[in-house]
């Protein structure tokens, strides 16, 4: 692992607001705050005039610019090719629009503790392959050394321990090992994790989540609910007018934390000379937002059951990401769990993500930079043995015929949820007599459908020996490192021909696109 000069930091990248932070020489994990003095950023972005983008404005100064100016929620298209903006003449993709959010948490800190070089930076659990490589990407384009990406619960669950006490070998005598269960619900991608630890080794048992699923939804559902009400009592839809839209789902954030203190809010709206105020009770909120909710309890009931565990098994559930403010998420998993959820006054959701990213970025700090770090003795010495081992979160398959009903499928090399790094090889056959090429196709997912996986690469090994006979053997060997960095390889075992696959991220920038986006970013100035 190679440092960089200048500071170490942990950075919560999140599809509404941003965090960055450090732990101080005494192993203490500090947020450090913006310019305007707010541990959050939005991650929020103007495109301003040529040259000049402003990160995290206030939402009065959002709502009222052009909807074309803005970009928000670019979280949600990290890793997906389909995403097409232009600003300045240039195409600009998630990956640079990403890096100017970290260069404004980078420049604003940097006010405060001087160079930051190295960063480690969080990613949901159930991001994939192309989504981890794009935050990667955006972390360098931004001018940072990215030493590691973390899943946002292996940071929360480093965050957690540290609070109780039982992070590094300092606390390790008599330690019976605890399970505790992360329910991290933020603004755009839920996340449920199990993790089992003792002061020095974390081991993550199961993961599943849905990267389309945050508190923006629950506040698009009141925003529907108003809207459907104003249409109805004047016949026209504010949701044909983008600006108004804007407007309107920055009122609905409002009213839905609103209810989290009260149990009824009010919604004014005013569209083309109309005027509405339409009154919204919590009850009325659940109501709307329920089956929401529900599917985050499916999937926590499911990454039990991968595990083969029951909620009784469980030392803890603890909440992290700022919809778990919302009641409904405490009364709900409290009733469907029967453990009460762990709230501590210093384990705020909103910074718990980014805490545990510095922790990390520590750790590895202890471990690879002993003589170049700002961390004190002792510090070194209890965090430098801890280790943390990850599963994958989506499965890795190969596209093959099934024997019996010959249709294509995925047939999975690597099931999710096992402990990474994993190697495995199989053995097929060739499907006819003399078969001149043998195509291997990887695809990312769990679907028994291959065309609802992402492809991932392909190969062909061509020129097989002459008169091969139906069913000859091929050795096909997929691997997983600790990073959850993939490599494939097949080998036709009678002639000994190899072919390595070569893993193409289609959408994904490429080193020189990298570099040019880099030198475009250190021109932009952001504000
Ligand atoms: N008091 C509150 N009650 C209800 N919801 C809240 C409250 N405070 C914040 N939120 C919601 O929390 C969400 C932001 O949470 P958080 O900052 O954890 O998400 P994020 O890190 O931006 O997103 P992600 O982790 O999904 O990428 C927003 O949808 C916001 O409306
Ligand atoms: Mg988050």
């Amino acid at each position: 692992m190679q440092f960089s000069l200048g500071n170490t930091v942990g950075i919560d990248l999140g599809t509404t607001f941003s965090t960055i932070a450090q732990v101080n020489n005494e192993g203490t994990p500090i947020p450090i705050p913006n310019e305007d003095d707010e541990v959050e950023t939005a991650s929020l972005i103007l495109l301003a005039e040529s040259g000049h983008v402003i990160v995290g404005p206030n939402r009065n100064r959002a709502a009222i610019e052009k909807p074309e100016n803005v970009v928000e929620r670019i979280k949600r298209h990290m890793g997906a090719s389909e995403f097409k903006r232009t600003f300045d003449g240039h195409e600009i993709t998630p990956e640079f629009i990403s890096a100017l959010i970290l260069k404004k948490l980078k420049q604003d800190a940097e006010k405060k503790i001087g160079d930051i070089g190295n960063a480690v930076i969080t990613v949901p659990y159930y991001f994939n392959d192309a989504r981890r490589k794009a935050t990667q990407d955006a972390g360098v384009i931004a001018g940072l050394n990215v030493i590691d990406i973390i899943n946002e619960p292996t940071a929360a669950t480093l965050t957690y321990a540290w609070h109780r006490g039982e992070l590094g070998v300092a606390h390790q005598k008599d330690f019976k090992p605890r399970r505790i269960l992360i329910y991290d619900l933020g603004g755009g991608t839920f996340d449920s994790t199990l993790v089992e630890y003792t002061p020095t080794h974390f081991h993550v048992l199961a993961t599943d989540g849905d990267v389309m699923l945050g508190g923006i939804d629950w506040n698009d559902r009141v925003l529907t609910f108003i809207c459907d009400e104003f249409k109805e009592k004047h016949g026209i839809d504010p949701r044909d007018s983008e600006q108004m839209v804007q407007i309107l789902r920055n009122d609905c954030d409002l009213a839905k934390i609103d209810l989290s203190r009260r149990t009824e809010t009010v919604l004014s709206i005013r569209y083309e000379g109309k005027s509405a105020s339409v009154r919204v009770s919590r009850e009325k909120f659940d109501e709307l937002t329920n089956d929401l909710l529900q599917r985050t309890i499916d999937t926590t009931d499911f990454v039990l059951e991968q595990a083969q565990l029951k909620y009784a098994d469980l030392d803890a559930v603890v909440l992290t990401g700022g919809s778990t403010l919302m009641p409904q998420v405490p009364r709900r998993l409290k009733e469907h769990t029967g453990l009460t959820p762990y709230t501590h006054a210093d384990l705020d959701p909103h910074t718990t993500v980014a805490k545990g990213a510095a922790i990390h970025a520590a750790i590895l700090e202890a471990r690879h930079r002993p003589e170049d770090t700002t961390l004190g003795e002792r510090i070194k010495k209890m965090f430098e043995p801890i280790r943390q081992e990850d599963v994958n979160s989506h499965g890795l398959g190969i596209v093959a015929k099934d024997p019996r009903t010959q249709k294509t499928i995925n047939h999975i090399m690597i099931p999710r949820n096992t402990t990474l790094p994993f190697s495995v090889t199989q053995t097929f056959q060739t499907n006819k007599q003399d078969q001149q090429r043998i195509s291997v196709q990887v695809v990312e997912g769990d679907a028994p459908d291959p065309t609802a996986c992402s492809l991932l690469g392909k190969c062909k090994i061509t020129d097989l020996p002459v008169d091969l006979p139906q069913g000859s053997p091929v050795d096909v060997t997929y691997s997983f490192d600790k990073n959850g960095r993939i490599s494939v390889t097949a080998k036709e075992k009678t002639g000994g021909k190899e072919a390595v696959i070569d893993i193409e991220r289609r959408g994904a920038l490429d080193n020189r696109q990298i570099e040019g986006f880099l030198k475009l970013a250190s021109e932009y100035t952001v504000e």
